[in-house]
């Protein structure tokens, strides 16, 4: 990581739960880089207290919000805002969750009260942080959003369940709102589709396991870890990539154009 790309840059980073969450890795490396940001989760999720410790690594506060309440994220702009002098210039959006996979309910047996809450958390919480920070003018000129996705939002991964739905919607909503804000203020906005990668998130996925090697193997580079999806991330928080928005970015070691490798041919020989 290039010390000092993000020097003077400040943020908002969602969803680091534990070490092996994205967030976290993005927290670390943004910290490396010299930016400063707040912390936020669910305050359900920050009851396990591992967040204190990133916050304390990081010279960074933690404020809770449940990213589906309007109330919520506009008190955590307001009290992002004070806590870093003025406006922010990167939010990362890292934030999943479908009650249908938690329950094990199948995609053609579902629960619509679940199907919405997994919209509402996974996707829509995305448009209600953009749409909240831009009647806040919360975030200055150039500035940069980034959501993680998955490629099941393009192809079908039987497991992956509403989950598929939640992350299409999710990168069309970086799209449409990458072009309104993109065109008043000048705030870019993009999804970078990333590898599986074992994370709390990731392992609640059924036969995950068998999953993740599978794409290892389909993958010419291997599937991308966490740390690198990181360092990705801050490439899109710094000034040279201040062109690339609306953009739907596959970090995945080349998986999304593989039609099959070798190593998988060869199991059917
Ligand atoms: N792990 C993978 O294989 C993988 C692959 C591609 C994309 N992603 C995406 O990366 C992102 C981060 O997931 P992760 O793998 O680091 O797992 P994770 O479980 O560490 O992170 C998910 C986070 O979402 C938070 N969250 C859930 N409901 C919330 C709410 N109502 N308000 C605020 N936060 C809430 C959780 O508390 C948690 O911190 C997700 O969008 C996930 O879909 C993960």
């Amino acid at each position: 990581m290039s010390k000092g790309l993000l020097a003077g840059k400040k943020g908002i980073i969602f969803g680091a739960l534990n070490d092996q969450s994205i967030a976290w890795k993005v927290a670390e490396q943004a910290h490396e880089a010299g930016a400063t940001f707040t912390l936020t989760n669910a305050p359900i999720a920050l009851r396990m207290g591992e967040i204190n410790k990133l916050a304390e690594k990081c010279n960074s506060k933690v404020i809770p919000a449940d990213a589906t309440s309007l109330e919520d994220l506009e008190n955590l702009f307001n009290d992002s805002m004070e806590f870093l002098g003025g406006k922010v210039d990167f939010v990362l959006h890292s934030i999943g969750m479908s009650p249908n996979v938690r329950k094990g309910k199948a995609y053609d047996d579902t629960n619509y009260d679940f199907f919405h809450k997994t919209l509402d958390v996974s996707a829509l919480s995305l448009h209600k942080t953009l749409q909240t920070a831009k009647k806040m003018d919360a975030i200055n000129e150039w500035g940069s959003v980034v959501a993680l996705t998955y490629i099941a939002a393009q192809r079908v991964f039987p497991d992956y369940n509403d989950m598929a739905e939640a992350k299409s919607l999710l990168e069309s909503i970086c799209r449409s709102f990458g072009y309104h804000y993109g065109m008043q203020k000048k705030v870019r906005i993009n999804s970078i589709s990333q590898s599986p990668t074992v994370t709390t998130a990731g392992s609640g996925v059924k036969g995950f396991d068998a999953f993740i090697n599978y794409a290892d193997q389909m993958s010419p580079l291997g599937n991308a870890s966490a740390l690198d999806c990181a360092n990705y991330c801050i490439s899109l928080f710094s000034d040279l990539t201040k062109y690339v928005t609306m953009q739907n970015l596959f970090h995945d070691g080349g998986f999304s154009n593989t039609g099959v490798s070798r190593d998988v041919m060869e199991k059917f020989m």
